[in-house]
């Protein structure tokens, strides 16, 4: 272990059960004015049946685990924020459409298994860079995500029974998803049926020709008598949720004991990460997570330094458990190639199983001259480049990608071959929060991402 046993003395000192975060000092987390409301709601939600099971997030670790070593890759994705409102089976659908052909592209150009990670079922709280916003001289608490409060500017108080209604819309988009991944839809055999109707051009054909060579392989096997109706791995896909830790009284009343093995498990989702803002190392974020066996994440921004991150391990995972923690490096195109190195060399050289993921989003956002807050394809592909061109030079792994995406054919991010440009962000604008890819966008990414992947396994 390295010299960082000082800095978790205070977390290691004390007991952890699901209520220890609360005796720590927090960031970015809702204070409820009405005490016994919050309290009836968090018993109300303990007595919900939980969203996942242990062993779904044991095996969605062990796959982890080999994604760390090179023989995997994570593609997580999703909203910035889920939205109440928003709310639609069309919508889950299509996101699940793009992940599918995403992950469709990915496995056949690079010939590596695509772990599916959704930002989805769960992923409703937002930390902010502002407590409040100032709209016509008058200041008014930040909207924090449909978990906590509304986007209406006179119902910013956060409200308990958010907690109630966003585990009701998680459980019901789970089992949409449950349904569409093991039910038929996902089967390889429909692997045409993903595109969507407005994504014809470019990356819609050069998406149907991988498709056509996907056919062509099955009928190939089915003609060596392979039985391909059958085979669960090509008629069923692996699908898993994920979403930002943030407001613990939820978690923690979704936090359940697993009766086979005695353990502590987040049942709120399958992978639960730490954001930039709340990864303080004696917070109550990191508290909590410690205690519980599901694989996590922490966002890496550019003012970590390694010595920071292996406190992290130190806390989070103090067996070095290949897949328990994945690192989601979010720096910036114009960053990364300064900060990243010696994060990376620092971390590496301690031995830490680590996952390393690339979040391309959140240091590359920008606001247009229009107002729009938004985010330029050519910096999500420059990061991206950089992140494995800098395992590379340091001969380590790159082993996973985390995007905001949506299967919705919005205008929110610029650039790429659409050539969506600053005037065009009004023609669809529809994010809760952050940017996002739209469907051709995150289709050209994945192509762009698949030759990189093939060449990565190369050497
Ligand atoms: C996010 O993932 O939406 C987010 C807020 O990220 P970060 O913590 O990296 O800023
Ligand atoms: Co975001």
């Amino acid at each position: 272990m390295s010299s960082n046993q000082k800095s978790h003395q205070k977390h290691e000192e004390k007991k952890w059960n699901k209520a220890s975060w609360r005796t720590f000092p927090i960031k970015q987390h809702p204070t409820y004015k009405d005490s016994k409301a919050i309290e009836s709601v968090q018993k109300e939600l303990e007595s919900y049946p939980p969203l996942v099971f242990a062993k779904e997030a044991d095996s969605l670790k062990e796959k982890l685990a080999k994604a760390s070593k090179g023989q995997a890759f994570l593609l997580q994705g999703g909203d910035c924020a889920e939205s109440f409102s928003q709310f639609s089976a069309n919508g889950i659908r299509d996101m699940f459409k793009v992940i599918l052909q995403m992950s469709a592209i990915l496995t056949f150009a690079a010939s590596c298994p695509i772990i599916k990670v959704g930002r989805l079922a769960g992923q409703f709280a937002k930390p902010r860079s502002s407590d409040t916003e100032t709209i016509n001289g008058v200041s008014y608490p930040s909207y924090r995500g449909d978990l906590i409060n509304s986007q209406e500017l006179d119902k910013r108080e956060p409200d308990p029974a958010r907690l109630l209604k966003g585990y009701h819309q998680s459980a019901s988009t789970l089992n949409l998803l449950r349904a569409f991944s093991q039910g038929g839809f996902a089967n390889l055999e429909q692997v045409h049926s993903w595109n969507l109707s407005f994504v014809k051009d470019n990356f819609g054909k050069k998406y149907e020709k991988i498709a056509n060579d996907i056919a062509k392989s099955l009928a190939f096997m089915r003609a060596c008598g392979i039985d391909i109706a059958n085979s669960r791995q090509l008629k069923e896909v692996s699908f898993y949720t994920s979403h930002e830790a943030l407001v613990l009284n939820y978690e923690e009343a979704l936090t359940r004991q697993d009766s086979l093995s005695n353990q502590w498990y987040d049942c709120s989702a399958h992978f639960l990460w730490i954001g930039e803002r709340t990864r303080g190392i004696d917070e109550g974020h990191i508290e909590f997570l410690r205690g519980v066996k599901n694989p996590l994440g922490v966002k890496i921004g550019p003012n970590a330094s390694s010595s920071d991150v292996l406190r992290i391990c130190d806390i989070l995972n103090p067996q070095n458990e290949p897949g328990r923690l994945t690192l989601i490096v979010r720096m910036g195109a114009n960053v990364i190639g300064e900060k990243f190195p010696a994060l990376l060399r620092g971390v590496e050289a301690d031995g830490r199983a680590v996952l390393w993921s690339c979040d391309p989003m959140h240091g590359n956002t920008k606001v247009a001259s229009s107002g729009y807050k938004t985010r330029d394809f050519n910096d999500i592909v420059r990061e991206i480049e950089s992140f494995f061109d800098i395992h590379k030079a340091q001969g380590s792994i790159a082993g996973g990608i985390h995007l905001e995406m949506t299967g919705a054919n919005v205008t929110e991010c610029i650039g790429g071959t659409q050539e969506i440009n600053e005037e065009g962000l009004s023609k669809s604008y529809q994010t809760q929060c952050d940017p996002r890819l739209n469907a051709t966008q995150a289709l050209e990414l994945s192509f762009m991402l698949s030759e990189i992947l093939a060449k990565r396994d190369k050497n």
